[in-house]
């Protein structure tokens, strides 16, 4: 695909969350993600990593309705969504909050990009660090886990650490995330 042709793609799913009252263009890598693995079912219990502005907590919170419970958590700011618990908190800074055990932690987490690779790298590594501490204590045997990550140190440091914790993981690559970006997704299913 060309780069035009990506960044008409990045277009077309901007105007379709607008169209369709998503808050951002994000929410379709879920809703993709969703349709081809089913990963959410009502009455789970969802950890919402990196929510702002809440794409796919809306997404979430469609499936389950009135059913389970959802958290999320971000450093930014995220206006209210029906059924949500938002905290306004930095990952590092998880355990102020009185996590129970969750069937599903999801994380489309980004730091900040320096365009220093080393950097960037070691920065993604350290957010998934916590995110596998969180995996370790709080995600229920059997639960999944969907999580962004780039290709190359990060998504190879994630499937490593992983590996051992889940029956089965797998990449994934949504027709909602461009191309030309080396963004994709590691979901582990039936932590072990
Ligand atoms: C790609 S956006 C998430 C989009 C969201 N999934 C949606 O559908 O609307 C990534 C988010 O990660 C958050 N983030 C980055 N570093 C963070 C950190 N250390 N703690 C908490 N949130 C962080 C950013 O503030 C940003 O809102």
């Amino acid at each position: 695909m060309t780069k035009h042709a990506s960044y008409s793609k990045g277009e077309k799913y901007n105007s379709l969350s607008k169209k369709e009252g998503f808050r951002s263009r994000a929410a379709y890598k879920l809703i993709q993600i969703q349709k081809q693995n089913k990963i959410i079912k009502v009455g789970d219990k969802v950890l919402d990593i990196g929510s702002s502005p809440g794409g796919w907590s809306q997404v979430v919170s469609n499936i389950l309705g009135d059913s389970g419970s959802i958290i999320a958590i971000d450093v930014l700011p995220m206006k209210k969504i029906k059924n949500v618990n938002f905290f306004q908190i930095d990952l590092k800074d998880i355990h102020k909050i009185n996590l129970n055990k969750v069937s599903i932690v999801l994380s489309d987490i980004a730091p900040n990009i320096s365009g220093v690779s080393i950097i960037d790298t070691e920065n993604m590594k350290s957010l998934l660090e916590i995110e596998i501490s969180i995996v370790d204590n709080f995600l229920k045997i059997g639960g999944k886990y969907l999580c962004k990550c780039f290709e190359g140190d990060s998504m190879n440091f994630l499937k490593n650490e992983l590996k051992n914790r889940f029956r089965k993981i797998k990449r994934i690559k949504p027709d909602a995330s461009r191309s030309t970006s080396k963004e994709c997704y590691i979901l582990g299913i039936d932590k072990l």
